[in-house]
């Protein structure tokens, strides 16, 4: 997919203050820190549409980015940041929990985690929640560029063995460095299939129209 515009539309502290849902939307979650705004710089070919930091807790809102004027992207607050109150914390959660069950355009959650680590319990405990909430999600491994690719191809063959476990059925997955710009095309390569998925069925996401099947 060609990026023609990409361009923040606004950011929100509770999802009735999103956008309307009238355009398919992708999110980015994962762990504090994780490089969900970066990456969406990185596919974005710009340098700060999401703001990006070196400390954890960085986004705190729910960013909009609209796409091509034709698609929502949205950076969501990161989980797990252990340096804030637990009552920030469970704020934090309650604000991206509600936003995920309460955005009926919500086509998929890209959750982002780091290609250096092996399976995480919070992110296994969010994955878990999303198959029992039914909220389609992927997998992006992050920061692959820090390093060799030997090792990310086994991390990414561990977390394989670990989800099939629970699950019967594997999600996407993507191995990405924003560092390098490398993986973001094929994320974007999926939203643009599945795009066109939705307008050939002409999926209206205000009439209740099931994402499923
Ligand atoms: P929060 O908004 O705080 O939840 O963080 P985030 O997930 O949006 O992470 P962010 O994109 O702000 O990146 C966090 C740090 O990781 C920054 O210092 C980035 O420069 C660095 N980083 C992100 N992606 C990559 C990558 O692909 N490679 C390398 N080497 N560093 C990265
Ligand atoms: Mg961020």
């Amino acid at each position: 997919m060609v990026i023609k515009t990409a361009e923040f539309l606004k950011s929100s502290s509770k999802w009735q203050e999103c956008p309307e849902p009238t355009l398919p939307e992708y999110a980015f979650i994962g762990r504090s820190n994780v490089g969900k705004s970066s990456l969406i710089n990185a596919m974005m070919n710009h340098k700060d549409l999401a703001k990006t930091s070196q400390t954890p807790g960085k986004t705190q809102l729910i960013n909009h980015f609209l796409v091509n004027e034709e698609w929502y992207l949205t950076d969501l607050p990161g989980y797990g940041y252990a340096k804030v109150s637990k009552v920030k914390r469970k704020d934090f959660e309650k604000l991206i929990t509600n936003y995920i069950l309460n955005r009926p355009n919500l086509v998929n959650l890209f959750i982002l985690v780091d290609a250096r680590h092996t399976p995480q319990k919070i992110d296994l405990e969010f994955m878990e929640w999303c198959g029992e909430s039914g909220v389609p999600f992927s997998i992006v491994f992050t920061k692959a560029d820090k390093i060799r690719p030997g090792a990310v191809d086994k991390n990414v063959e561990v977390y394989k063995e670990e989800l099939l476990k629970t699950w019967e059925e594997l999600p996407g997955m993507y191995v990405t460095s924003a560092e390098k710009k490398v993986g973001g095309d094929e994320v974007l390569k999926f939203i643009s299939k599945t795009n066109d998925y939705l307008k050939k069925n002409k999926v209206n996401f205000n009439d209740g129209h099931s994402l499923e099947g």
